[in-house]
């Protein structure tokens, strides 16, 4: 599929939630120049390959556990560091903002890595509509916390709930999307339904699923697999094929349907749009 295909036409997509009643139209009017030429990760491989902790830390676990996973009346609530708290539902974001079909590298930590048509608003339109004040430095997301709706949560496995954090001009990068589908339909559950966050030129762990809450904060956010082990994961997780990960090399990943390995890309390839924003900085230590 080539994102040229669908940029300017309206989509109808079913599955907003998983009782699914719901019919969204997701209009597609802005036109993208986001996309890598590159072919496109299956869909079956983007659905059933799934790093998704509350619902299995199995691959195939998500896409088996999240199927009843409920998501109606999504909202994600703004607070913190900013002139206008409040909340955005999951239709103001579809409706209320231009919807645009990007194309991204997607890098694990775990060395594989896919290609994946997302479908989103960039994170930057929704944040400054909140007006963050001067002492915004740092933007904290939240997953939802239920273990009932999320059977993953019942066991001790990461620390509940999921959380990232991001940089102000990381958040505001261009590049940062909040997507809300994917292959032209709405978020899978396995993949983060219904709302979730990509950050191409960083490890996929970066890219918090299900969010519930976005914080302007000072002070650098907690976040998740730092916490889990500080020595193995970083608050930058920029993908660096130079800088290793003690237990493994990132030089090269697999890319999901190859056989044989690939080079990693400095930032996964977009080294051109983010080098700028770590200038001077020590990417050894702040990893
Ligand atoms: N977000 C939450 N809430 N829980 C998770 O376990 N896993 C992360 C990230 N976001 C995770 C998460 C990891 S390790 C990766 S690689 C990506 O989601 C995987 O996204 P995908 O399953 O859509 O490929």
């Amino acid at each position: 599929m080539k994102a040229g295909a669908v940029v300017g036409a309206s989509v109808f997509l079913n599955g907003l939630s998983a009782r699914a009643n719901a019919s969204v139209e997701i209009n597609k009017t802005k036109k993208t120049d986001y996309r890598v030429d590159e072919e496109l990760t299956s869909f079956e491989d983007a659905t059933r390959y799934n790093n998704f902790y509350e619902f299995g830390t199995g691959k195939s676990d998500p896409a088996r556990n999240a199927q009843n996973f409920n998501t109606d009346d999504w909202r994600i609530e703004i607070s913190g560091e900013c002139n206008k708290t409040g909340q955005v539902g999951l239709e103001e974001l579809i409706h209320g903002f231009d919807v645009e079909e990007r194309i991204y590298r997607l890098r694990c930590v775990e060395a594989w890595s896919m290609v994946i048509p997302w479908l989103g608003v960039p994170l930057a339109d929704i944040l400054k509509k909140f007006e963050p004040n001067s002492r915004a430095k740092y933007v904290a997301f939240t997953t939802l916390l239920d273990e009932n709706r999320m059977p993953g949560q019942k066991r001790p496995v990461l620390d509940w709930p999921y959380v990232e954090g991001l940089r102000m001009d990381e958040a505001m990068h261009p590049l940062t999307l909040m997507a809300v589908g994917m292959y032209g339909k709405t978020m899978p559950n396995q993949n983060g339904a219904p709302v979730r966050l990509v950050v191409p030129w960083k490890y996929g762990f970066k890219n918090i699923k299900s969010i519930v809450k976005i914080e302007f904060t000072e002070k650098q956010p907690p976040t998740t697999w730092n916490i889990a082990n500080p020595r193995e994961y970083g608050f930058y997780s920029n993908v660096n094929p130079e800088v290793s990960h003690p237990r493994w090399s990132q030089a090269r990943e697999r890319r999901i349907g190859d056989f044989f390995k690939r080079k990693t890309l400095m930032f996964n390839g977009y080294a051109d749009e983010v080098a700028s924003l770590y200038a001077g900085m020590d990417l050894k230590k702040n990893f």
